[in-house]
């Protein structure tokens, strides 16, 4: 079959990438989606058990710091699109593990767009209807603080979206010229790999595209992560490691949400540009966790609120940001991008998902996946 476009998702076995190919692979049958993929501990193929029999779907185990694969498989499938996930993405650990970190994120996204530019440039149209799309984090712009409007105490509704639920632990927001800041190595990474996109189009005309968004919370998420790890413990009746006083805020957006976000910019986007990317949904950690703790007990019959004792403070992340909140009005404005979902119904349908798919959880934390889960996770 001959197909009108084919596009390179990598990171597609990941928790966003799996949203992403699956939106493109039922939405556009004429398209090839290729699932670029090195499988670490963080790519689980069950991520997409129900696509990857579609005539348009094909998976391809590689390691994006290979350039010469990666240059052969962008040449000989003539690839017009890449939608670049892969990464490391948990911040605890890039601190124990940087070297990883910029491996995978710099060089890694180097070998992508350098092997995409050879074969581009050597194509007599050569970038004409070509895309490069780098999937990034808020993250790179540092941490905002919390602040207090007229002695009024957060949080408190703005006018800064269209949202009409739009709560906020402060005044100031990541917008799409805020001046890069990271702390964490992860964010290091990430925010060095949004500069060589970048660096990119400005000296050799690569048509490129860069989103920066928050949170993600969802099905199929791996279970280092606050929310899947606190729910899976919740119903194994576990402890809540709890960094610090649990005061930090975090800006949370289903993931489904930003996967239509990618489809629409992928097709909409304008070159050079980059789009914010998030839910107007900031939450204190803490008041997260007790909804979680309420949502997955009244799920299970239990009396809501009884496992709240699970709580436990534990150590601080080092260098642990204080608030994320991303202003997504340009994306919004320009492109018409909404949520799809209030929080509210988006944490019931996650908390149900994880319960009935305890067999997947089980598979990530059990055999292989154990002693790395256990190494990182049995201190907490
Ligand atoms: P994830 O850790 O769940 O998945 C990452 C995927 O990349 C895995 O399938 C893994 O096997 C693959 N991968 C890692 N190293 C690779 C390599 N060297 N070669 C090929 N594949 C490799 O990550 P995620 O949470 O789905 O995040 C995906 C992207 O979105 C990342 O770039 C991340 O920085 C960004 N992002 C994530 C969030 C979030 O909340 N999770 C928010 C904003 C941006
Ligand atoms: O903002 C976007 C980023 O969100 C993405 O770029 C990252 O890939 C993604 O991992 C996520 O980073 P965070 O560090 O915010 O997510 P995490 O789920 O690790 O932590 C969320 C908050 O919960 C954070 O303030 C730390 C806290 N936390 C986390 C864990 C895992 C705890 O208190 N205890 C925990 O055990």
């Amino acid at each position: 079959m001959k197909f009108k476009r084919t596009i390179i998702i990598t990171g597609g076995a990941g928790f966003i990438g799996s949203h992403v190919v699956r939106l493109f692979v039922n939405k556009y049958p004429d398209y090839k989606i290729i699932n670029l993929d090195k499988l670490t501990y963080a790519g689980n193929l069950a991520n997409l058990s129900d696509i990857e029999n579609k005539p348009n779907y094909q998976f391809v185990k590689m390691d994006i710091c290979n350039f010469q694969e990666i240059y052969e498989l962008i040449k000989t499938q003539h690839a017009d699109g890449i939608i670049h996930l892969a990464a490391e993405s948990h911040v605890d650990r890039s601190i124990k593990d940087p070297f990883t970190f910029a491996q995978t994120n710099v060089m890694g996204t180097l070998s992508m767009l350098q092997a995409a530019k050879l074969y581009w440039e050597s194509l007599p149209e050569k970038y004409e209807g070509k895309l490069f799309y780098h999937i990034s984090t808020d993250e790179v712009y540092g941490a905002l603080e919390m602040t207090h409007p007229n002695g009024v105490t957060p949080p408190f509704t703005t006018k800064a979206s269209s949202q009409s639920k739009h709560m906020a632990y402060g005044t100031a927001f990541f917008t799409e010229t805020g001046k890069y800041q990271p702390h964490s190595p992860y964010s290091a990474s990430k925010a060095s790999s949004d500069h060589f996109v970048r660096s990119f189009h400005d000296t050799y005309g690569m048509p490129v595209i860069v989103t920066n968004c928050s949170n993600n919370y969802g099905p199929y998420q791996f279970p280092e992560k606050l929310i899947p790890l606190f729910i899976n413990n919740i119903v194994h009746r576990k402890p809540l490691p709890v960094y610090g006083k649990g005061e930090n805020v975090r800006d949370w957006l289903y993931v489904v949400d930003h996967a239509r976000a990618i489809d629409l910019i992928f097709h909409k986007g304008v070159i050079a540009e980059t789009y914010n990317i998030g839910g107007f949904n900031e939450w204190k950690n803490i008041d997260l966790i007790k909804v979680l703790i309420n949502t997955v007990d009244s799920i299970l019959g239990r009396r809501p609120g009884e496992d709240m004792d699970l709580i436990t403070y534990v150590t601080d992340r080092a260098g642990h940001d204080m608030r994320y909140a991303i202003d997504s009005t340009k994306l919004q404005r320009e492109l018409g991008w909404e949520p799809s979902l209030q929080f509210e119904e988006g944490i019931e349908e996650t908390v149900k998902w994880y319960l009935d798919n305890q067999a997947w959880m089980d598979n990530v934390t059990s055999g292989d996946y154990q002693n790395y889960y256990k190494e990182m996770y049995e201190t907490k």
